[in-house]
């Protein structure tokens, strides 16, 4: 655990909405990552299926399978053992029974100490948020742009624009409030429709790309750093071209190499006069 840290929990989230105080929240999917991510002080970390994206190259989040999950939930939370992590459920993982909801999310507590799970939907899967709330894992709801539905979507765009698709979003809303998520991300919704669930809502509400008035802000982090060489959406916020950094890098590496500059004495390893005369005897 980063030094000052105390692990964050519910108390702490719901804490921070009674005073007013944004909550912090990222994706994140690996080790390293999280490490930064813990000695930053993130509140929320989020292994979400975008990583099926942003780290294994598909075109949706479809392909991603709960074994895939578990391993980046399993590294997540040993880089960061202070942060409420949130295991993203993947598509078939809480759809086709409450049955196989409950055991999915068990498997990111149980096997990744994760603190808690999301899902995708509003009304359609309020029956499995709340079973899964009721066996004591907690849920954060996921309503707006749901990538796992992109393509009945209409695909990665706005979602809430006109009136009836804005009521919609609100009832689910309700729904999930009322199936006892603890929290609600809205992801791409215009920010008049996120500000009236928050006013309406008990819970953190989590603005992805949906505007200010929300208890807490999330961002991917391959958009913040220039790692998902597909394109960056408009709703983030660029802090540092890594990608940058990381492809100057490499041409450089590639130039030493090829030049012999690389390696130089202090990359390499040396043996004792006495024990190399030895090998070459035994050589002989
Ligand atoms: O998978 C994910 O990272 C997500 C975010 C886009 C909210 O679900």
């Amino acid at each position: 655990m980063a030094e000052g840290r105390t692990k964050v929990s519910l108390g702490t989230l719901f804490e921070k909405m009674g005073n007013g105080e944004p909550i912090t929240m990222l994706t994140c999917y690996d080790y390293p990552t999280a490490y930064f991510m813990e000695q930053a002080g993130l509140d929320i970390l989020l292994v979400g299926d975008s990583l099926g994206m942003t780290i294994l190259g598909y075109d949706t989040t479809l392909p991603v399978t709960m074994d895939i999950m578990i391993a980046h939930a399993q590294a997540v939370r040993r880089g960061s053992p202070s942060a409420w992590l949130v295991g993203d459920m993947p598509y078939m993982s809480y759809q086709p029974s409450i049955e196989t909801a409950i055991r999915s999310a068990g498997r990111f507590m149980a096997e990744a100490s994760c603190d808690s799970i999301k899902l995708e939907g509003g009304v359609e899967v309020a029956d499995r948020a709340y079973a899964i709330a009721s066996m004591g894992i907690p849920v954060m709801g996921h309503l707006g742009l749901t990538p796992q539905s992109a393509t009945a979507l209409g695909g990665f765009r706005v979602q809430g624009r006109s009136a009836a698709q804005a009521k919609k979003i609100i009832g689910d809303a309700k729904a999930l409030e009322d199936a006892g998520v603890f929290a609600i991300l809205l992801e791409m919704v215009p920010a008049r429709v996120c500000k009236t669930i928050h006013e309406r809502s008990s819970v953190p509400i989590i603005s992805l790309g949906s505007g200010p008035d929300a208890d807490g802000q999330l961002l991917i982090f391959h958009d913040m750093f220039g790692l998902y060489p597909k394109f960056t959406p408009r709703m983030a916020r660029v802090y540092g071209d890594a990608g940058q950094v990381i492809l100057d890098g490499l041409k450089q590496y590639v130039e030493d190499v090829t030049s012999r500059d690389f390696p130089q004495r202090e990359n390499w390893f040396t043996m004792r006069n006495s024990a190399f005369k030895e090998l070459t005897e035994l050589l002989e």
